[in-house]
């Protein structure tokens, strides 16, 4: 087996480095790496705050024009009774505030952040900043449904 299979090797790799397919794939790898430098700051990380819909079961989405009131005063419940420990609607505290946050992030992010944490501070380059900022304490994954984290997404608009 092993006298049939040396050569069989030589030759492939003979094969393969003439063809230059290898480089290729090289410089796409070395060029997709060049692409996404990671942001040094939250400033440098929101800058390109609208195409970044975060990671997890939100796909980009688009709001309604009109606020939705009754959604929104579901949204309003549930926050009250789950994130106040750590949010405050308009000021800082645990956590940042959601006043305005449509104006610095988009909805599919908010929802993702509030439905995947964990994984959005590991890999969102506007989380981990987030994190980073907020000396190193997580947002919580308060286990929402989608329905529950868009009505909060909801209430946020109200604010
Ligand atoms: C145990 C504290 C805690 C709880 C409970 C909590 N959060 Fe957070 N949240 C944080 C912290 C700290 C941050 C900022 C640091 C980070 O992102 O890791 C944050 C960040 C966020 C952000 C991003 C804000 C921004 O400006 O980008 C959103 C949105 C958010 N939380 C929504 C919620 C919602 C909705 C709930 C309730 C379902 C909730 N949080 C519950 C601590 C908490």
């Amino acid at each position: 087996m092993r006298l049939i299979s040396i050569p069989i090797l030589l030759v492939s790799t003979f094969l393969l480095s003439c063809g230059g397919g290898q480089s290729q794939i090289d410089k796409i790898k070395a060029q997709q790496v060049k692409k996404a430098p990671e942001p040094k700051s939250l400033a440098e990380a929101e800058k390109n705050w609208e195409s970044d819909h975060g990671i997890g079961p939100i796909k980009a989405f688009t709001l309604p024009t009109e606020i939705d009131q009754v959604l929104a005063a579901s949204g309003k419940e549930t926050y009250e009774a789950m994130c106040t420990a750590c949010h405050k609607a308009e000021e800082k505290f645990i956590g940042p505030a959601p006043k305005g946050i449509l104006s610095r992030r988009t909805p599919a992010w908010i929802m993702n952040m509030i439905l995947n944490p964990d994984e959005m501070v590991k890999k969102n380059p506007i989380a981990k900043q987030l994190l980073m900022k907020f000396n190193g304490s997580p947002m919580a994954n308060q286990n929402l449904t989608e329905d529950q984290a868009r009505s909060v997404l909801e209430y946020f608009r109200t604010l």
